[in-house]
């Protein structure tokens, strides 16, 4: 382990002993990839949050999704008070700083570009570390933020707006990919479904609103590829049996019907997420679980997870709502274990939408 002298506090890479003169320092972490503005104040291991600020912008709703465009714009405008505001609650003055972490991918471009010029200007101005952080590697960390003690190996489920995917992470905290969506992601799939019973956006948490006096059994919604032995998911099939449901319908009978379509829909998406979870936990024989993105706030998936996990013993490590969907906190808790750039040679550094 390298240890840190007072001079140069800049140039510190990696885990080291603190001296006192090191007592505060920490991680200012920025994520700006999708539609939330978030900025966090991470401790050096990456297993607490001294703050954690999220600014949603509600600019979309109108438009029933993300316009890429407007994310742009929003970040622009709200990123510098939300930093300084992910500093004042954390009571850390910006010279506690040891290095910035941001999200450089995957994500809308322009969402990304804005975190990772501001990253790279507050990095640069100190001169200190900038660590590029991956989105999906930022939401599996979230898990060591909820359970300080959890370690490699696990398997770890994302399922987001964007992605919706089943990793095995390795004791080296390596993410090894074992099965992905065909067409939509299960946030997407969940968005859509919402959009299509006149529901609002975000769909997930309206969906379940809209569940909550429904019959899930009333109707018969398809899980996608349920039968096969890959670790893949789809949810084309769901959505286009909603379609078709609503095209069958009038208004009076959708109103009377909606909390049980809600219901069922919301249960074929869940089915479907954890029964290949807990498919990929048999075969590779994971002692633990983790379930992160946006989707794993849902009630029905978490109690669900909860029940079966106990049932085999299995350790389950699900962040509350708030680290589950888009945040910084998370981001600053991938930092300790992803490369950190020196001081000054990030000043290329760009992002990627993949
Ligand atoms: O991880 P996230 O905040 O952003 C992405 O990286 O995509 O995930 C957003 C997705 C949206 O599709 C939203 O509908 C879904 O997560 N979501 C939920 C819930 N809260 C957010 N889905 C189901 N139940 C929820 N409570
Ligand atoms: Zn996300």
């Amino acid at each position: 382990m390298a240890t840190a002298s007072c001079e140069n506090p800049a140039e510190t890479i990696g885990s080291f002993d603190a001296p006192e003169c090191y007592k505060q320092i920490v991680i200012l972490a920025i994520e700006t990839s999708c539609d939330d503005t978030c900025s966090a104040v991470v401790e050096p291991d990456g297993r607490r949050a001294l703050s954690n600020v999220v600014h949603t912008q509600t600019e979309h709703a109108r438009y029933g999704g993300v316009v890429p465009e407007i994310a742009s714009r929003a970040h622009l405008e709200r990123l510098d008070g939300v930093v300084e505001r992910s500093l004042s609650d954390a009571e850390v003055p910006l010279d506690d700083v040891s290095r910035v972490a941001v999200t450089t991918r995957p994500g809308l471009i322009g969402a990304l570009l804005v975190g990772v010029a501001a990253a790279k200007g507050l990095a640069y101005a100190r001169a200190l570390p900038l660590v590029p952080v991956n989105h999906l590697e930022g939401h599996v960390a979230a898990a060591y933020l909820t359970d300080p003690d959890l370690e490699p190996p696990f398997i770890a489920l994302i399922a987001s707006g964007g992605h919706t995917a089943l990793y095995s992470v390795d004791r080296d905290r390596k993410m090894r990919l074992l099965g992905e969506t065909l067409d939509d992601a299960a946030g997407e799939a969940l968005d859509k479904g919402a959009r299509m019973l006149g529901l609002g956006f975000p769909g997930g948490p309206a969906i379940s609103e809209a569940a909550c006096d429904g019959d899930r059994d009333r109707h018969d919604f398809p899980v996608g590829l349920k039968g096969r032995d890959n670790l893949n998911f789809s949810f084309s099939g769901l959505k286009t049996s909603l379609l078709y449901k609503l095209k069958a319908m009038d208004g009076e009978r959708l109103r009377e019907e909606l909390p049980h379509l809600a219901a069922g829909y919301e249960a074929a998406v869940v089915v479907a997420l954890s029964r290949k979870l807990l498919r990929a936990v048999d075969l590779h024989d994971a002692p633990a679980v983790v379930v992160a993105g946006g989707v794993a706030a849902n009630t029905l998936l978490r109690h669900t997870l909860e029940e079966r996990c106990a049932k085999t013993g299995t350790d389950l490590v699900v962040p509350p709502p708030e680290l589950c969907t888009d945040n910084a906190a998370m981001i600053g808790a991938a930092a300790p274990h992803s490369t950190a750039i020196a001081y000054p040679e990030y000043s290329s550094l760009s992002a990627s939408s993949v």
